[in-house]
């Protein structure tokens, strides 16, 4: 999919479909001036529809016109878009998103869309937004369908944004491209979380990422098992150990040109598939459980784009990739392994395996990078689940300013942070009568927080930020830029962290 911004009459666009988003009006309001031209073109179409009340503007309300005469457009798709006052980057975004899906029912292969100059949002905003949008729209899920009657529909291959002036269009083009970078490694997160666990076994998630390095111009380097032994990562292997395909750590490495002003380690829990182990989970909902890996394909994302926008910041990703399987020679409850960082844990469920991973990996990132800053992401608990649903990703961590930065970023991108306490208390109660730590505390109070608090041990003081993101990793309710599965989450979020990032 090819996006433009361009300035021209959206009646002489070329398309085979033509977008106009309109925010709810009332009858005596006039028309924006570019839904007027298209108006005009159509006879005043557009005024009677809002005049009648069949057209309300209202967020989400579709409806398909035809041009007839010369020098009208061929086909129009009205978008509501809602109250004009709370337009917001998500409203345009989603409204990208409804004109790509419509364009994609009706086998369009071109759209136009006229970039809405209404609410607070300056243009260049809503240039990103609706380049997001689309991108993101354009993602599907249903790859392995091989039996659809007419095949799956065309892709739309240009996407022109229609700009309200000339001269917002070099700041529009800039702020476009960044949108479209960003929403593409998002969906290079979503397509990995996606994959069947079949598919998809570490040494696969493993040669993915370096196939994303190769092309962003990463470095890549990938630790397999004998190498995990010398490293004497026994959380990491232990974890592994029950299952045919072996573990692997990835790191994913984006060196500026020039001076860094920081180094930055993102990690993210990847563990293939998640069937609790020895402690099986349910089977009701574990097919889910092949998105276990999301932290792992949001830090492939994140880096692909640090990359593509040359960020300033030396940023390191760490993948900690196993698969959590029963079987004879899987780790066991009451199991004591020793860390990398040399901290034994009492295994009292081998269902809290994200923390172990993470924790292996966290030390690597401290002891091999001594980094300015460490931020996770991980699918880590069904009790962030329950605190937040998928409305937050749940923030933990040790730094004020570095969570409120991530919390805030969380704002603006639409993809929420929600800060959560992690606590002496929670950092006290992962101890073990037996070993240094064990990682589950036994009782189900306080569970998001009390995987932090595990983590918090590994971490010492450097800056740290964690992301619980089970809740919001992938959906089973599809949106107008969201198709059932992965949501590809902390790829916007920390891609905005970092551009913006101040020395902690
Ligand atoms: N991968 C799961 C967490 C999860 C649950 C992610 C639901 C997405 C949706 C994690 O490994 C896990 O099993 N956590 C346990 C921890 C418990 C044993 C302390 C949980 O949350 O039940
Ligand atoms: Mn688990
Ligand atoms: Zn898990």
């Amino acid at each position: 999919m090819k996006i433009s911004v361009d300035s021209q009459d959206p009646n002489r666009a070329s398309s085979d479909l033509l977008a106009l988003p309109l925010a709810a009006l009332d009858s005596a309001t006039r028309l924006p001036a570019r839904a007027a031209a298209v108006d005009r073109a159509l006879g005043g179409q557009i005024r009677d529809l809002v005049k009648s009340g069949d057209f309300k503007g209202r967020a989400g309300e579709t409806l398909v016109l035809f041009g007839r005469g010369r020098g009208a457009p061929h086909r129009v798709l009205l978008i509501g878009l809602g109250d004009e006052a709370k337009l917001d980057a998500e409203g345009v975004r989603q409204a990208a998103g409804r004109a790509i899906q419509g364009a994609t029912a009706r086998r369009a292969r071109s759209i136009a869309f006229v970039l809405p100059a209404a609410g607070k949002l300056r243009s260049a905003e809503t240039a990103r937004a609706a380049a997001e949008g689309a991108v993101l729209a354009a993602f599907r899920s249903d790859l392995w369908k091989t039996t659809r009657k007419n095949g799956p529909p065309p892709a739309i291959t240009r996407v022109t944004l229609v700009a309200e002036r000339a001269a917002d269009l070099r700041a529009a083009r800039e702020s476009a491209a960044l949108g479209v970078t960003v929403a593409e490694c998002q969906n290079v997160a979503r397509g990995l979380s996606n994959e069947p666990a079949n598919l998809m076994p570490p040494a696969q998630l493993a040669a993915e990422a370096r196939k994303v390095a190769r092309e962003a111009g990463l470095r890549c380097r990938i630790l397999e098992v004998p190498e995990l032994r010398r490293r004497k990562m026994g959380a990491l292997l232990g974890v592994g150990q029950g299952s045919a395909n072996p573990p692997r750590l990835v790191v994913l490495e984006h060196t500026p040109r020039g001076r860094a002003r920081n180094t930055v380690c993102v990690i993210g829990k990847g563990i293939t598939f998640d069937s609790g182990g020895i402690s099986l989970k349910p089977g009701a909902g574990m097919h889910d459980m092949k998105h276990d890996m999301s932290g792992a394909a949001a830090v492939v994302g994140i880096l692909r784009a640090a990359a593509l926008l040359e960020l300033p910041l030396h940023v390191v990703g760490v993948i900690a990739a196993a698969e959590n399987m029963p079987g004879g020679t899987a780790y066991r409850p009451g199991d004591v392994l020793t860390s990398m960082s040399g901290q034994t844990i009492e295994i009292q469920n081998t269902d809290a395996e994200g923390r172990l991973v993470l924790c292996d990996a966290i030390h690597f990132a401290k002891t091999e990078y001594e980094p300015d800053a460490i931020i996770d992401l991980a699918t880590l608990t069904g009790a962030c689940v329950i605190a937040l649903g998928s409305y937050a990703t749940g923030l933990f961590g040790n730094h004020e300013d570095l969570s409120e930065a991530i919390r805030a970023a969380g704002q603006r991108t639409g993809e929420r942070a929600w800060p959560m306490p992690c606590a002496d208390e929670h950092r006290e109660a992962m101890k073990s009568q037996i070993a240094d730590l064990k990682n589950v505390t036994g009782g189900r109070d306080g569970g998001a927080s009390m995987a932090a608090g595990f983590l918090a041990a590994f971490v010492g003081d450097t800056p740290w930020a964690h992301l619980d993101i089970a809740g919001t990793a992938y959906t089973s309710k599809s949106g107008p830029c969201q198709p059932f599965g992965a949501t590809g989450v902390g790829v916007r979020l920390l891609v905005e962290v970092l551009q913006g990032w101040q020395r902690l």
